[in-house]
């Protein structure tokens, strides 16, 4: 859109590292709830989103944040959640320093060419020891600011709530200095899904990020080969939601299918063009298939 029909909008950080490194503990201090202790064997198994505000030089911002798994058979997830970033998190625990899941995150959000800012994690534990994994990121060329670098490192504890305002703060000061982080508003939604499933009750929820408009209930939504009328919106607390701005993460009720992780999603003006859109998407996939089975 024109440059007039722009207006800042939060930053898209997405929480990656190696597994069990702290990742949702550290999300859940920041927003205060409790989702490591709801999670199956304290895995996460699909990206949750979540919207926090912080106070910087007295005005409130928001910060979306994007969690992620961090095993192996989760790369292309990550590989997802670096493109729908703005900055990337990088959560290391201290005391087992940088592990292969630590550099494979790291790769993606360079290779998506977005800045990083590093929290040292569990720094609480006995054994935790903050400078060696600043001396280990340095060989991957994330070099401290303290060491003469340009990346910001904050040291926390996801477990005893130190360092939070310092980590929201940075990521704050990172988007203000090096991205220029703006949307409009006033056009049709358009965005990410990046999780989507099949509940018994409520039927197809994909959890989106808008990217550029504004998302309200009513709307009809094409996402993948998935459409429907948005039925409720809801936020990241289970509340419903009238629309969702730019950047802002929602649950989407009313898609008569599920889409794939990564799908986009946008507003069309008419149902029948969504549905036509859907099914000309379904059929590409379905020959897709077909071509790869016949070799
Ligand atoms: P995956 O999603 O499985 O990749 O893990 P994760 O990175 O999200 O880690 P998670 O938040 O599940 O935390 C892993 C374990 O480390 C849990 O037992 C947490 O309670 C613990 N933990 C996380 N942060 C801290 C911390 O700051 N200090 C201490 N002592 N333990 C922590
Ligand atoms: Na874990
Ligand atoms: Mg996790």
């Amino acid at each position: 859109g024109a440059d007039e029909d722009m207006a800042p909008r939060p930053p898209v950080v997405t929480v990656m590292g190696h597994v069990d490194h702290g990742k949702t503990k550290l999300l859940d201090a920041l927003r205060n709830a409790n989702v490591v202790a709801k999670e199956a064997g304290g895995i996460t198994q699909s990206i949750g989103a979540y919207q926090v505000t912080t106070e910087v030089d007295g005005r409130e911002r928001a910060i979306t944040f994007i969690d992620t798994p961090g095993h192996e058979a989760f790369t292309a997830m990550r590989a997802r959640g670096a493109q729908a970033t703005d900055i990337a998190v990088l959560v290391v625990a201290a005391d087992d320093g940088v592990m292969p899941q630590t550099v494979e995150a790291l790769n993606h959000a360079q290779a998506a060419g977005v800045p990083v800012v590093v929290a040292v994690n569990k720094v609480d534990k006995p054994d935790a020891d903050p400078s060696k994994a600043r001396g280990q990121l340095t060989e991957y060329g994330l070099v401290p600011e303290e060491y003469g670098g340009e990346t910001m490192f904050v040291d926390v504890s996801a477990k005893a709530g130190t360092g939070l305002d310092s980590l929201l703060e940075s990521i704050v000061l990172t988007a203000d200095a090096e991205l220029d982080l703006r949307a409009n508003p006033d056009q049709n939604a358009e965005g990410l899904a990046i999780e989507a499933h099949l509940d018994r009750g409520r039927g197809a929820v994909a959890t989106v990020i808008v990217q550029r408009g504004t998302l309200r209930v009513g709307d009809t939504i094409v996402a993948g080969s998935a459409f429907g009328r948005v039925r409720a919106l809801l936020d990241e607390f289970g509340n419903n939601i009238e629309e969702a701005p730019p950047s802002r993460p929602a649950l989407v009720l009313g898609l008569t299918a599920v889409p794939g992780a990564g799908d986009n999603f946008m507003v069309v003006d008419d149902d029948r063009i969504a549905r036509q859109i859907a099914e000309k998407r379904e059929a590409r996939e379905r020959n897709a298939a077909l071509a790869k089975r016949s070799g």
